[in-house]
């Protein structure tokens, strides 16, 4: 499963990336905000920076809606380097413009999934990868891990090889239930891959084997 890191702080994604476990980065325009990056050009410079702190795909969102400004605005993101993907949110324009950029070689990823239904329409358009929001799913008292399960099921049905992108992580054992279904990607704040490093039985062993080393020495 690859790992992905969900924000566009360029202190964040060195760390995750000087982990060595990183496999690209998603950012929205909430996390874009968060980070004070405002105005066309600046948040198009921001792309290019998180592009070379990491060697791998980065996903840009547009923020048109209607069919033409998804696609005027992907070609402009795409255009910035390779590695960009052109995220794009399930509307009825969105699926068409994910129709377009997949006939003419622009990578997606289909935003806010939040039904089986959604990720069948947006592998059928020919996305690269769908995003289903598990957290936001679980926030409501509903089920995030039985959507990635379902859409999982459906995919492997019809050999479709849209990339199931599990988004809106909230911890690590979302990770590694993520891990456990076949989502192809985790898309994780920092704070949730840190965590899986965690084990009190791994702090306290090694604090015995330092003990018992100093002891002999
Ligand atoms: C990433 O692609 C999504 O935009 C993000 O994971 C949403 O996360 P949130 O539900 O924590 O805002």
């Amino acid at each position: 499963m690859k790992f992905f890191i969900d924000t566009a702080n360029l202190d964040q994604i060195r760390e995750a990336r000087d982990l060595g476990v990183l496999d690209g980065v998603t950012t929205n325009p909430s996390l874009m905000a968060k980070e004070g990056i405002s105005g066309e050009a600046n948040i198009l410079k921001h792309y290019v920076d998180i592009c070379n702190i990491v060697d791998g795909d980065v996903s840009a969102e547009v923020i048109s809606t209607d069919f033409d400004g998804i696609v005027a605005e992907g070609k402009r993101l795409h255009e910035l380097h390779e590695n960009i993907v052109v995220k794009v949110p399930m509307i009825k324009d969105g699926v068409k413009a994910l129709k377009y950029f997949s006939e003419n070689d622009i990578r997606t990823n289909c935003t806010l999934i939040f039904s089986p239904g959604q990720a069948l329409l947006a592998a059928k358009a020919g996305a690269s990868y769908v995003s289903p929001f598990i957290g936001r799913i679980d926030d409501i008292s509903s089920d995030g891990m039985a959507l990635i399960e379902s859409i999982r099921t459906i995919y492997d049905n019809f050999g479709f090889e849209t990339e199931i992108l599990a988004a809106s992580v909230r911890h690590p054992m979302h990770i590694v239930e993520c891990a456990e279904l076949g989502a192809d990607v985790a898309t994780c704040p920092l704070s949730a891959i840190l965590a899986l490093l965690k084990h009190p039985l791994t702090d306290i062993g090694l604090e015995k084997f330092l003990a018992d080393h100093a002891k002999s020495n």
